[in-house]
């Protein structure tokens, strides 16, 4: 199929509007169908069927339990042209090296099922939420997916943590809002004489934390509580704090509680102890303007702050900031050192 456009088609495509803007526009639609196309291969359980070996259309229907095998030839077909699978037009079906990735690595996983999911859902249903219904339950809902999409940053989380800890021997040290329970973990083994606190509200990450410590042989070291941070000093709270931790939890608290609750932190600590804030910022970048739009859309009072009001707060709650740094380059994520003078 070959064709050369004509002077007079083009001249009249370019007249008829903004040629730049629709290629744009329509190179943003495509990517939009590559997305939600690659959600729907990775919900279906199509990735995953095809991981445990290639399979004709009538096969793949079979393994995935699909009624219509006409429409499941279609969208294959789709998810072939996406370059998930090849098998030309017709199958036998296999993964590329496209789709392994997906089915291979969580945090690619992850991000075909979070974006097509309830990072974009938040604009396919922004009417209502601009009409005052009622907030969305993401947070709430999809803490699983959360946190295996912000596993990403992961590795310099770690990092970081690890600095500020090896630099300092604490014998104990303590992570608000733990979650998994690595970066206690990660805490733990870099300090190998400390013990240490892990707290969260949520009783499946307490669960889950206890048996991240575990797996690491960290058991005996550390404890995990379910409770909110905000009660201060009870149980093994009660006894002071040379490093804490505080990753991916402010911006879940409502701005005019956040200086309490770094209060709160801070007389946990030790004289000269100090509190590492890891913390998504508010900037003019897209992505952190999106998520504090969908912080604020969710139930509760959430939002992003930018890094000097972070700052501000943390002096008011009677700490003293180091300047942030970024965690990771392009990333509108920082890390805030905060010590409790001595
Ligand atoms: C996004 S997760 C972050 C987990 C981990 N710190 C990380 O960076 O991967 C936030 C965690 O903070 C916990 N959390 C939120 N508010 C809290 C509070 N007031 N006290 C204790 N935990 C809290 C939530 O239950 C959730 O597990």
């Amino acid at each position: 199929m070959s064709q050369l456009i004509s002077a007079r088609a083009l001249w009249t495509l370019v007249r008829a509007g903004d040629l730049r803007a629709r290629v744009r526009a329509n190179r943003e639609g495509t990517a939009a169908i590559r997305l939600h196309l690659a959600g729907a291969a990775v919900g279906t359980g199509l990735l995953d069927v095809l991981a445990e070996g290639p399979a004709p259309t009538a096969e793949l229907a079979r393994r995935m339990g699909v009624a219509d095998t006409a429409l499941l030839g279609a969208f294959v077909r789709v998810v072939a042209a996406a370059g998930f699978v090849d098998g030309g037009t017709d199958g036998p079906w296999r993964l590329t090296a496209r789709g392994r990735a997906v089915v291979g690595d969580d945090l690619v996983r992850a991000a075909y099922e979070a974006f097509p999911g309830f990072h974009t859902a938040l604009y396919r249903e922004i009417g209502p939420l601009l009409a005052g219904g009622p907030g969305r339950r993401d947070v709430a809902e999809q803490g699983a997916l959360i946190a295996r999409i912000s596993a990403g940053f992961e590795p310099f989380v770690l990092d970081e943590l690890t600095r500020v800890v090896a630099g300092r021997r604490p014998s104990r040290v303590l992570d608000v809002g733990c979650g998994s329970g690595l970066q206690l973990a990660a805490m733990l083994a870099a300090a190998p004489d400390a013990v240490g606190v892990g707290v969260d509200l949520d009783a499946g990450a307490v669960a889950l934390a206890e048996r991240t410590l575990a797996g690491q042989g960290l058991a005996a070291r550390s404890q995990v509580v379910q409770a909110d941070i905000r009660d201060g000093r009870t149980g093994p709270l009660e006894q002071p704090f040379d490093v804490a931790v505080l990753a991916n939890v402010i911006y879940y608290v409502p701005m005019a509680e956040r200086v309490a609750l770094l209060r709160t932190v801070a007389g946990l600590l030790t004289p000269g102890g100090v509190l590492l804030v890891v913390t998504t910022v508010a900037t003019p970048q897209l992505f952190s303007r999106h998520f504090d739009l969908l912080l604020r859309a969710q139930e509760g009072r959430m939002e992003l702050s930018d890094a000097d009001t972070l700052v501000t707060q943390l002096t008011d709650a009677g700490l003293r900031p180091a300047p942030p740094r970024a965690l990771a380059p392009g990333a509108p994520v920082v890390t805030v050192l905060a010590t409790r003078p001595g």
